[in-house]
């Protein structure tokens, strides 16, 4: 039997035993590992939660699967009403789209369409960068401080004459550091007064840091980017959404198809279903804690460097390892990230159920033996 079906079965039978999680019990969670797993992986590359979608989020999901001969329109227009109570914000401080990655689509375009030039830096979540930079945007690039934190001098020394953008994103992926809020706050309310400041709060959830969603009522130079791909489950469900003041929402609506096009009826009732299920994140957001406590131990008694993350990744060196770190662990079955970073070899681990990282631990004391 393979190790994952063994996993799976595994965890089955724990949630049919019924375990309870501090004074919680997890039948909440029982639900999430009953599902078969799509092949034989153990997949900590993605940042995904591993429990989600939560269970009412799988309710709300079914019954709109009978709804979706429809366009969702109503529903998605409560969604952003709903989005925007909760930041004290209205439904046109809010942008819905297939994931954040979609928003941040958007904000390529609106950095290149005149070849305007952008902040970011490195390394930072990337991948919407491509697109700015084909469509003819300029870009300059800062590196991070000698623990991994943003430098935000250097983004502002890094501003030049056709500066229009500055992308931060808090806490950081891939390297899970967090910007101190109050600095963070007064570097937002300078460089908005000139610049429109890209600010992705993916994995803001797993904190208890304050958003910047403050800053859009009165500012329409912040756009604060969320997703309901990490915390809440629904990677693949795509849907995410921005904050920002009604007057940015607009133009940034005018650049999709018609505005909030992209969400289907299920992902929009996914999303909204899990708004109300607050103890079932609660409890995602303790057992992340948990198995991220052990990760730390597991590198402090192996001397390996890490990075103590906010997020439900941990950035970690495995200079010390001479081979190639990803295809060892993929031949033990686990997807993992690839060096980001070639000196020092620093990679990711996205962090798993507790039985997907019991595996983990033991293939790298395996590899480090
Ligand atoms: C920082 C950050 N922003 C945005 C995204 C995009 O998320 P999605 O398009 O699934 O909402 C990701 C996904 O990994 C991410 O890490």
């Amino acid at each position: 039997m393979s190790t994952n079906r063994r996993l799976w079965l595994k965890q089955s039978s724990l949630a049919l035993a019924g375990l309870t999680l501090g004074s919680k019990s997890i039948t909440a969670l029982d639900q999430t590992i009953t599902a078969t797993p799509a092949d034989d992986f153990i997949r900590l590359t993605s940042n995904e939660n591993p429990y989600g979608p939560s269970p009412k989020a799988r309710k709300a999901m079914s019954e709109a699967i009978l709804r979706s001969n429809r366009y969702p329109w109503d529903d998605t227009t409560k969604l952003r009403e709903k989005i925007g109570k909760r930041f004290n914000l209205t439904k046109d401080h809010v942008i819905i789209g297939a994931g954040s990655s979609e928003i941040l689509g958007l904000v390529a375009q609106y950095v290149a369409r005149d070849k305007s030039h952008f902040v970011a830096p490195d390394n930072t979540f990337r991948i919407w960068r491509r697109a700015a930079l084909d469509l003819g945007a300029t870009m300059t690039k800062t590196d991070l401080t000698q623990d991994k934190k943003f430098d935000l001098p250097a983004m502002e020394k890094a501003i030049t004459g056709n500066t229009k953008l500055l992308y931060i994103c808090n806490p950081n992926n891939p390297t899970g550091t967090i910007l101190d809020a109050a600095a963070f706050k007064n570097f937002v309310t300078e460089m908005s007064s000139k610049y429109m400041l890209a600010i992705d709060e993916a994995y803001l959830e797993y904190t208890k840091q304050p958003s910047m969603a403050d800053f859009v009522a009165s500012n329409k130079n912040v756009l604060v980017l969320k997703t309901f791909s990490k915390l809440f489950g629904l990677a693949g469900a795509r849907i995410g959404y921005a904050l920002a003041h009604p007057d940015t929402i607009k133009l940034f609506n005018s650049m999709q198809p018609w505005p909030n096009a992209g969400a289907s009826a299920t992902a929009v009732a996914a999303a909204s279903a899990s708004l109300d299920d607050a103890d079932f994140f609660d409890m995602v957001i303790q057992k992340n804690q948990v198995e991220k406590n052990k990760l730390y131990s597991l590198y402090q008694s192996l001397n390996m460097p890490y990075i103590e993350s906010y997020s439900n990744f941990v950035y970690y060196s495995v200079s010390a390892y001479k081979g190639d770190w990803q295809k060892e662990l993929e031949k033990r079955n686990l997807l993992c990230g690839g060096i980001v970073e070639e000196k020092e070899k620093w990679t990711r681990i996205t962090i798993g159920t507790e039985a997907e990282m019991a595996v983990y631990t033991k293939a790298v004391k395996e590899m480090l033996a």
